[in-house]
C-alpha cells in the first residue's frame, strides 16, 4: 500500500494507514515545519498528538524542521523560566523519539534572528480585528489571567514567519493550532498577491489521535498538571494512571460521551498499540477500571521504554545536545536568510543588487 504524502488527509487517518518507510514516496517536495514551546517536559499528549507523526514524516524522506519556540514562552507568562534546561530536555526528547539530527533540523527562535525580520512585512498583511478573533489566542489570554500582551496577540504572525521562513508546506499540529496555520495561509496568499509569488500556502496535518485528555478529564497540558510525562518512570506512570479518574462500572465500553475518562484510557492504549478503542474495551471486558488501568500502565511503559532509555542517556551529554541545537539553528538561519532575500527582492528592498 502506498499512500502519497501529497494527500495529507491520507495521513490523518491513523498509524495503520501511514506509509511505511519501505514504500515511502521519497522526496515529495513537502517541507515539514512544526514546533513546541519550551515550557516543560513533553508528555504523552505531545507524543500521540504530533511527535510520533513527525518521526513518521521524517521516515518518508521529507525534510522536517522543529522549532523550539523560546520567544513564545513569554506570550502568556512573566518570565522565561529555566530555559536552558528545558531546551536541552526538549532536544533530548525529540532525539529519543526518533528525530534524526542529520536529516532533520531543530532550531530555537532566539538563534535565528532573520526570522524576526520576516515578521514585519507579515504584520502589515493582517488586521488587528483578524488577530483579535483568533480563538486559541483568546483562550490563552483568558487562561493566563493577565491582560493580553502585544506579543500574545501577534505571536501567530511570528509563527507564520517560522513556517514561511523555512518554506514549510505541511505543518503537523494539534487542533488548537489550526487558526495559526489558517493565518499563515492568509499571510502567504496576501504577500503573493501584493508582491509576487514567493510563498506556498502550507497545510495543517492533524494526527490520528483525537486530543488526549489529562488524567483529570481536562485537556492534557503542562499548565494543568494532569499529564503523563514522557520522562516519568514506570512507577511514576503507574501512580499517575492509578489516580486517573474513571467510573465504577465493571463492564468497560468505549463511550466518549457518557464515559469520557474510560474512553480516554482506551484511546491511549489503542493509539499506542495501533488498534481500535472498541477492541481494547472488549479485551478488558468485565475487568472494570482496575484492569483497564493495569493494561494502560503496561502499554504506556512498554511503548515508551526505549524512548525513556535514550532520553536518560542523551541528557547526560549536554555538549552533544547543544551541538545539535547550534547546527540546526545554523541550517535554519541559512534558509531564513535566503527567504528574507527573496522577500526583500519582491518588496523592492534589494538596494545593493549588482
Ligand atoms: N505554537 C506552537 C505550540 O504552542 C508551537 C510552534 C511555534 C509551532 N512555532 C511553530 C508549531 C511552527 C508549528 C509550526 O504548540
Amino acid at each position: 500500500m502506498t499512500i502519497s504524502i501529497q494527500d495529507p488527509i491520507a495521513l490523518i487517518d491513523g498509524p495503520s494507514r501511514l506509509a511505511e518507510p519501505s514504500d515511502a514516496p521519497g522526496d515529495t517536495g513537502h517541507r515539514i515545519v512544526t514546533g513546541d514551546r519550551p515550557t516543560g517536559p513533553l508528555h504523552l499528549g505531545h507524543y500521540l498528538g504530533t511527535l510520533a507523526n513527525r518521526v513518521r514524516l521524517q521516515e518518508t524522506g521529507c525534510p522536517v524542521t522543529v522549532v523550539i519556540a523560546d520567544y513564545q514562552v513569554i506570550t502568556d507568562r512573566d518570565g522565561t523560566g529555566p530555559l536552558r534546561d528545558r531546551v536541552r530536555m526538549l532536544i533530548a526528547e525529540y532525539l529519543a523519539a526518533g528525530i534524526d539530527p542529520d536529516r532533520s533540523v531543530i532550531f530555537a527562535h532566539s538563534l535565528v534572528p532573520a526570522l524576526n525580520q520576516l515578521m514585519l512585512p507579515f504584520l502589515s498583511l493582517v488586521s488587528d480585528a483578524e488577530l483579535n478573533r483568533n480563538p486559541t489566542v483568546k483562550a490563552e489570554a483568558l487562561a493566563s489571567r493577565r491582560s493580553m500582551s502585544a506579543l500574545l496577540l501577534t505571536y501567530p504572525v511570528h509563527q507564520a514567519a517560522d513556517i514561511l521562513g523555512q518554506h514549510g508546506t505541511l505543518v503537523p499540529v494539534g487542533k488548537d493550532q489550526l487558526p495559526h496555520v489558517e493565518l499563515t495561509r492568509l499571510i502567504a496568499r496576501r504577500f503573493n498577491d501584493r508582491y509576487g509569488t514567493v510563498f506556498t500556502e502550507p497545510e495543517a496535518l492533524l494526527s490520528a489521535t483525537p486530543a488526549v485528555q489529562g488524567i483529570d478529564g481536562a485537556k492534557m497540558s503542562k499548565t494543568r498538571g494532569n499529564t503523563i510525562p514522557l520522562g516519568a518512570t514506570d512507577d511514576e506512570t503507574a501512580a499517575i494512571i492509578r489516580s486517573a479518574r474513571s467510573d465504577g462500572l465493571r463492564r468497560i465500553t468505549f463511550d466518549p460521551v457518557a464515559r469520557p475518562q474510560v474512553a480516554n484510557l482506551l484511546t491511549i492504549v489503542a493509539a499506542l498499540t495501533g488498534s481500535d478503542p472498541r477492541q481494547v474495551a472488549d479485551r478488558v471486558g468485565d475487568g472494570g477500571s482496575a484492569a483497564l488501568k493495569t493494561l494502560a500502565t503496561e502499554v504506556i511503559n512498554e511503548s515508551l521504554r526505549e524512548l525513556r532509555r535514550r532520553r536518560t542517556e542523551l541528557l547526560t551529554d549536554v555538549g552533544y545536545l547543544d551541538e545539535v541545537l547550534l547546527d540546526g539553528s545554523a541550517r535554519a538561519t541559512a534558509t531564513a536568510v535566503s527567504t528574507l532575500d527573496q522577500v526583500r527582492r519582491a518588496m523592492g528592498m534589494d538596494y545593493f543588487r549588482g
